[in-house]
């Protein structure tokens, strides 16, 4: 039987995780071990990843994930932060690539930002590198020689970390309607001239993609202004992080976008919401889990390759949403349970 790892973390993680859970027992019989990480191992342990939490993730077959960021140890030494625990998962586990689809549920036009005509026509996969970039640069704050505080991160890429990415890239985009689109900071950062010089050797693998690139002040932008030109969006670590919170908004929530993680070919992956812990709405009930629920359904798609029950958790949550079913985060009162409550009704 395989074996689910479940990392709820702190703040909002464990309550929808919980929710993503019930739904997985509803579609299949899996093996689950939770473990603690973030805030909560913190708090048992000292450490935000407790190394039998790393050992857990390792030996199962995927790891559902929740949110951390509990604020009480936002004051800690960085490396034992709670994000600190999901940056050492991702490098540990080797997750470079991170998968965030951004579509919009038919009858959440109301909670888009843009309007229903423009939010219609979003469809993206953001491909984002996950375990470069300046989040992984050497870092670190001093004083200068006119004696000011300074702060510094490196932002690097080498041409392999950027070579793999791009392939995940060209081949989502072969799966889906042929188009990549390369998003990068190229007139002003050496980072991004590699990555676009990369990308564009890379191409020649594949005929059948059509590669465009963009800079990433004017994706913003386009992404707003018309979310319809793009199929796949391939891009580093920063950019796709602000990018896909940005995509959320224009697809109605944040609470509705999930993610998978992956090594390549044959390794482990990770899934997860892409928000955070939400602290201002933790305990309360408040938050969407549908955003975890379909982690939940592409961890059985990538991981599992158990393509119809992810297909049957996605179809119960746009019949769900099509029903009327509505978290406050969509303008509507229902809590996190009832709120699955409603996906587990539409998926029996
Ligand atoms: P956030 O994503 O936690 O929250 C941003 C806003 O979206 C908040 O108003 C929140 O209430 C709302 N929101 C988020 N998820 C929601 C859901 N499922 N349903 C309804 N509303 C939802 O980002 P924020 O506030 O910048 O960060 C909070 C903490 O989370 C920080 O410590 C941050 O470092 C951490 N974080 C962790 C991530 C992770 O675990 N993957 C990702 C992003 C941030
Ligand atoms: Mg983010």
């Amino acid at each position: 039987m395989a074996l689910i790892a479940i990392l709820p973390g702190d703040g909002i993680g464990p309550e929808v995780t919980r929710e993503a859970r019930r739904v997985l027992e509803q579609v299949g019989d899996f093996d689950f071990e939770e473990a603690s990480v973030g805030g909560a191992a913190y708090r048992e342990t000292g450490h935000p990843l407790p190394d039998a939490t790393l050992a857990l993730a390792k030996r199962s077959d995927a790891v559902l994930f929740g949110a951390i960021g509990d604020p009480e140890f936002e004051s800690l030494e960085r490396s034992l932060r709670p994000e600190a625990a999901l940056l050492g998962i991702r490098k540990e586990l080797g997750l470079f690539a991170n998968l965030r689809p951004a579509k919009l549920f038919a009858g959440l036009e109301e909670a888009s930002s843009l309007r229903p005509e423009i939010a219609r026509s979003i469809d993206v996969m953001i491909v984002r590198e996950l375990t470069g970039d300046v989040y992984f640069g050497e870092k670190g704050q001093g004083t200068t020689d006119a004696g000011l505080r300074e702060g510094h991160d490196l932002m690097r890429y080498d041409e392999a970390e950027v070579a793999r990415i791009a392939r995940v890239g060209f081949e989502t985009a072969k799966r889906r309607k042929g188009l990549l689109c390369s998003v990068d900071k190229a007139n002003v950062l050496e980072t991004s001239q590699l990555w676009r010089d990369v990308v564009i050797e890379i191409s020649a693998e594949y005929p059948d993609v059509s590669l465009s690139h963009m800079y990433v002040d004017n994706a913003a932008m386009q992404l707003v202004r018309d979310p319809g030109q793009f199929d796949v969006i391939v891009t580093g670590n920063l950019f796709g992080d602000i990018l896909s919170d940005q995509a959320s908004m224009c697809a109605g929530s944040i609470g509705m976008l999930p993610s998978a993680s992956l090594a390549g070919e044959g390794g482990l992956g990770m899934y997860e919401p892409i928000h955070g812990s939400a602290p201002d709405i933790a305990g309360q009930g408040k938050a969407n889990p549908c955003a975890a629920i379909l982690s939940a359904a592409m961890l059985l798609r990538y991981s599992l390759g158990m393509t119809d029950a992810a297909d049957r958790i996605e179809a119960a949550v746009a019949k769900a949403i099509a029903d009327g079913a509505r978290t406050a985060d969509l303008g509507g009162t229902l809590s996190t349970g009832a709120m699955a409550d409603a996906v587990l009704g539409a998926l029996a």
